[in-house]
């Protein structure tokens, strides 16, 4: 079966998306949505989905018009499709001259929009996203969230088919560019504003790499400029990455802010990284909550359990306490993980045998368990913005 589509949705409320997502079911992969429509055309460029939904009222034919005429200059390739709640002969009409694929009204026409999507997927797509986006966020502050992020992107970028993108969310205190003693003068900040312009080259050119082999975009030094992100452009540039990266990585840090709910809404993978003090555990059942509440479901989150050691507590009991199954364990190992500190390397330059530098390898296998690809059909974007 192919992929469900890449789909972008603009205009619609809370309740038509639920309607829409309700008939459209696993054919669609909604990659962005946004009830502002303005805002949302601005990010059709580096999205490049494969099908675009605009609801519009009747009462607004010019203003909707206007608004498909631009989204088909700036998505050529995607399917336009108009959807209202009440017939207009005019919108049909001027839609189709436009280029439209479909003109439908929820709840008359919900056959034909279904059909129109089983007929998306079955055609190919150039420009498919094909990335996997994985957050890690941390049950708490300290728990190793930025080591095993960055340890987790030079693992991946290890593989030379892999190319490893590695956004800083933790925002106002990412320490990314510290940890990795390296200059990062290209920060998230301009990226979110420079994603209409990516291409491959342009990516090589001007986002910081790593001598391991991941690019990487920090945080902003002006608290200002952090503060001039929004969550949707956020969600816009970690979707348009997928075209770009096989993989991406986001360190969420502990904190909740509205840019890093963004990025984990956007996530394949949700992975929670705690330790096995109490306090800790605790605070994993609450971010296990959050997250089924973004995701709509359980079956994409994570738990990691970093610095174990088997006189803490047991693998049983954090589950018993975080309600939810543990899926890796990363050892105790402070010499090394300071001495990473204090040169500016990562233990795949520094211990690449030590048993903490294979632990955190191997937490790559659980991006492609069985589960995630099963589950990723059923992937919805909630309505957060
Ligand atoms: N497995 C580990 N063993 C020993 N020390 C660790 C381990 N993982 C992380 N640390 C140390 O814990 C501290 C906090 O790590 P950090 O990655 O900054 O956490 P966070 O991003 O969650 O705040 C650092 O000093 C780091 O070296
Ligand atoms: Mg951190």
């Amino acid at each position: 079966m192919n992929q469900p589509v890449p789909t972008v949705m603009l205009g619609f409320g809370a309740e038509q998306l639920g309607a829409v997502n309700a008939v459209l079911g696993d054919n669609a992969n909604v990659i962005y949505q946004n009830r502002e429509v303005r805002e949302g055309l601005a990010q059709l460029v580096p999205l490049q989905p494969q099908a675009v939904l605009l609801f519009f009222s009747p009462d607004d034919i010019r203003l909707v018009l206007q608004f498909a005429r631009r989204a088909r200059h700036d998505a050529p390739n995607a399917a336009l499709i108009l959807v209202s709640t009440h017939e207009s002969l005019e919108a049909t009409r001027e839609a189709v001259r436009l280029g439209a694929r479909a003109v439908v009204v929820l709840g008359m026409d919900d056959r034909d929009l279904l059909s129109t999507f089983e007929q998306l997927r079955r055609e190919v797509h150039e420009t498919v996203a094909t990335g996997t986006v994985v957050s890690f966020m941390g049950a708490k502050g300290g728990m190793g969230t930025t080591s095993i992020a960055l340890n987790v992107a030079s693992a991946l970028a290890k593989d030379s088919r892999n190319r490893v993108l590695l956004m800083d969310f933790a925002l106002f205190i990412g320490e990314v560019g510290v940890y990795l003693d390296m200059a990062t003068p290209y920060t998230l900040g301009e990226y979110v504003r420079d994603i209409g312009r990516l291409t491959d080259d342009w990516i090589d050119e001007r986002i910081p790499r790593h001598r391991t082999g991941f690019f990487v975009l920090s945080q902003p030094p002006e608290v200002n400029e952090i503060a001039a992100i929004e969550a949707h452009q956020i969600v816009a540039a970690v979707a348009a990455s997928k075209r770009f990266f096989t993989h991406i990585i986001l360190d969420a840090g502990a904190g909740i802010s509205e840019a890093s709910l963004g990025g984990i809404n956007t996530s394949d993978m949700g992975i929670i990284i705690t330790t096995q003090e109490l306090p800790a555990i605790v605070s994993t059942g609450r971010r296990v909550n959050l997250l089924t509440q973004l995701h709509g479901d359980r079956t994409r989150i994570r738990v990691v359990v970093n610095r174990f050691q088997s006189k803490g507590a047991t693998k049983a009991r954090i589950e018993q306490y975080a309600g939810h199954g543990v899926s890796a364990t990363v050892c105790n190992d402070y010499a090394s993980m300071s001495r990473c500190i204090e040169t500016g390397q990562l233990l795949l330059e520094l211990a690449p045998d030590a048993e903490i530098t294979t632990d955190i390898s191997k937490l790559i296998r659980l991006f492609d368990d069985e589960t995630t690809v099963e589950t990723k059909t059923r992937k919805k974007l909630f309505g957060l913005f």
